[in-house]
């Protein structure tokens, strides 16, 4: 059987205050309809039914998740008690799906992305499934042509395309993680490298065998929660060991050091919404290119703003503001010139020691 599983448990720091560790981007409301964990989902229905669906997330937040995604069996939605990144999520994962069919495929996706056109998406994603099934060794990601030299992305270099009737299987030659600018700029000029979409397809077995070797400490705490999922420890279990799984990326922990890498190319626009300058991409801008997402401003020559007003009754106004995010929630309202939002961190400390 095929299954997937939707990592929905990042913090998504970088759009604060909007979105918070007790209400992460992928369950918040930013563009005045769904929400990207409601999308991503959807993005799957062509290929999988919902009791083949998984959503792995934050403990605190499997209630609204299970609000958002009533389709989906409760069983399914694995609440994490800690965060122990991609590499422990996956683990987890397919930890649940392997009880359930040990010869599974798994299919890994996001819930923090645009991606269109949905048809073409879930075309690729088929294929990659076929590829995994006919070659249950290999490791799939989805590598997208990269629009600029992005220092947050992943790179795939790629080696040979394989013989596959389908999309663009290529094998992985080597898989640079987050580069610098320097080498962000000559990966693109190159022309042989894609991004890695952090979205992924392997046999479950694969990425669990990939696991205990590549990372050897999970080995243990994982068996153990094994022998316990679909019991009434089950919960416990979970929460007694899985802060015992290194706190790694499953990129760092597996992808860059396995042999068995291959990338499928996804030939869609794909926008990572971790930014103000992404959603500044995707949510509807007045003719002064001001992107204004909630109740609307009211606005005196204003221009290229981010304006974003999550509390009913309550109005912006702004006169002669250029280049500016402003993102007002009940409790906090953010300002900030566009090209410093790469300081966001440092606030959100400054703020968590004053209140
Ligand atoms: N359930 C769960 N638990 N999900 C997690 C956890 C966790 O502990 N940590 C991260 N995630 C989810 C995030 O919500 C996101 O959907 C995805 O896993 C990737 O994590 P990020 O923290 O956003 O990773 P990144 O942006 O630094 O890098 C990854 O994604 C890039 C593409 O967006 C890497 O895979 C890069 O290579 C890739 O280019
Ligand atoms: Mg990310």
């Amino acid at each position: 059987m095929d299954y997937a599983v939707i990592m929905a448990g990042g913090s998504g720091t970088r759009l604060w205050p909007l979105s918070r560790k007790d209400r992460p981007k992928q369950i918040i409301d930013i563009f005045g309809g769904e929400t990207l964990l409601r999308k991503a989902f959807e993005r799957l229905l062509p290929v999988f039914e919902p009791k083949k669906i998984f959503v792995q997330t934050n403990d605190a937040h499997t209630k609204k998740v299970k609000k958002i995604l009533p389709e989906v069996p409760k069983k399914n939605i694995i609440g994490e008690p800690y965060m122990r990144n991609t590499a422990g999520a996956v683990g987890l994962a397919a930890s649940f799906i392997a009880d359930k069919d040990a010869d599974s495929s798994m299919t890994v996706v996001t819930a923090d992305h645009i991606i269109e056109p949905e048809d073409k998406f879930a075309q690729t994603l088929g294929e990659a499934v076929q590829f995994v099934n006919d070659n249950p060794e290999n490791l799939i990601t989805f590598g997208i042509k990269p629009a600029y030299p992005s220092t947050q992305y992943g790179y795939i270099r790629l080696g040979k395309r394989t013989a596959y009737d389908g999309s663009e299987v290529y094998k992985v030659e080597s898989f640079k993680e987050k580069p610098d600018a320097v080498k962000a700029e000559d990966y693109l000029e190159s022309g042989n490298y894609l991004w890695n979409s952090g979205m992924f397809v392997w046999k479950t077995q694969a990425i669990l065998s990939s696991l205990y070797h590549y990372l050897p400490d999970c080995k243990k705490p994982l068996k153990k929660i094994q022998k316990k999922i679909g019991s009434k420890r089950q919960d416990e279990v979970i929460e007694e060991r899985f802060k015992e799984v290194p706190k790694i990326s499953i990129d760092y922990a597996v992808m860059e050091k396995s042999p068995s890498v291959y990338s499928i190319k996804l030939d869609c626009s794909w926008i990572d919404m971790g930014s103000y300058d992404a959603l500044m991409q995707v949510i509807n801008q007045d003719s002064d290119n001001n992107a204004l997402s909630g109740s609307e401003p009211e606005l005196i020559n204003c221009s290229n703003n981010i304006i974003i007003n999550q509390e009913d009754g309550h109005t912006i106004a702004g006169i002669g503001v250029e280049n500016m995010v402003v993102a007002h929630t009940d409790d906090v309202t953010f300002i900030c010139p566009r090209e410093k939002c790469g300081d966001i961190k440092e606030m959100i400390e400054q703020v968590r020691k004053n209140k």
